[in-house]
């Protein structure tokens, strides 16, 4: 375990074994459109593991399109601000699409997303997250698939950064409070 890890919430195997439930789930659930497929979404940058690792549990068509949207600096506090830094390439409209994220936490960042994804008029909108956070202050937001809800703590690896740092932890741990 590395040193800044006070501890693992979740192993790299508990996180395949949630992910392959997931695939299998939307594999099920969008078997109505095994013709058409599905359009993965990711917030960059935290959620491109998650995603990666995803899309090659669902056994339908997938396109993958990123948009990167940023709320939060290197801090550990949200900022409040979130912003577009990069646009999708693909069109929408009519797709079947599913944004897939890593952690929902305040719920600013898909709040914005989904109002924003939502104008561009696809034929169905849903979430992937890997993890939702306990806490009060969470906007409400209907996620299809929830991976593991997890306790309100730093929390980093698999995609998860502090300062971009540890995204590359193959498993998601508590970040020791003397590092932040
Ligand atoms: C993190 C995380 C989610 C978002 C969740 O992204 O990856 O996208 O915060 O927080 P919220 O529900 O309070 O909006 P961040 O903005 O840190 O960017 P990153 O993905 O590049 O790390
Ligand atoms: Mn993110
Ligand atoms: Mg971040």
């Amino acid at each position: 375990m590395h040193d800044d890890i006070a501890e693992i919430l979740f192993t790299e195997e508990d996180i395949a074994r949630r992910v392959d439930e997931i695939g299998a789930a939307i594999t099920k659930d969008y078997a109505d459109c095994a013709e058409e497929g599905v359009v993965l979404i990711s917030v960059l940058r935290g959620a491109a593991i998650f995603m990666a690792d995803l899309a090659r549990k669902i056994d339908l068509p997938v396109e993958m399109d990123y948009m990167a949207i940023s709320s939060y600096g290197n801090g550990a506090k949200s900022s409040g601000v979130v912003r577009i830094l990069k646009d999708l390439s693909s069109q929408i409209e009519g797709r079947h699409v599913i944004v897939a994220e890593d952690i929902l936490d305040s719920g600013l960042t898909l709040t914005y997303l989904l109002k924003n994804l939502a104008s561009r008029r696809p034929a169905s909108l849903e979430v992937a997250t890997l993890l939702r956070k306990r806490t009060r202050a969470q906007a409400k937001i209907d996620c299809a698939y929830v991976g593991f809800e997890c306790p309100d703590e730093f929390i980093v690896g698999y995609g998860l950064d502090f300062a971009e740092r540890y995204r590359n932890l193959p498993y998601i741990g508590i970040l020791k409070p003397e590092v932040y």
